[in-house]
């Protein structure tokens, strides 16, 4: 892997209240565990016009609507394949 995988987390409002202020943490921790701060690029962006179905997160070109903790780790875990 030498490009570095972005993961965008929606910071709008409505995803930001309803979860992802608190995914922020959650994502930045997991990356730090599994050591993977340098190879990714991760930021947040503002509403990705799917707020009915926030709070949401992008990983490379997929999108992933209705995350929870337990979705995230999941999600990031299959990416990496960890
Ligand atoms: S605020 Fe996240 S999709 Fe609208």
């Amino acid at each position: 892997m030498n490009e570095k995988v972005e993961i965008v987390i929606c910071l709008g409002s409505s995803c930001f209240s309803r979860g992802n202020k608190h995914m922020v943490k959650v994502v930045d921790d997991w990356l730090k565990e599994k050591r993977l701060k340098d190879k990714v690029n991760f930021h947040g962006a503002h509403c990705f016009s799917e707020c009915v179905n926030g709070p949401v997160l992008k990983i490379a070109d997929r999108i992933y609507l209705q995350v929870d903790t337990e979705k995230v780790i999941k999600v990031l875990s299959e990416y990496f394949n960890l």
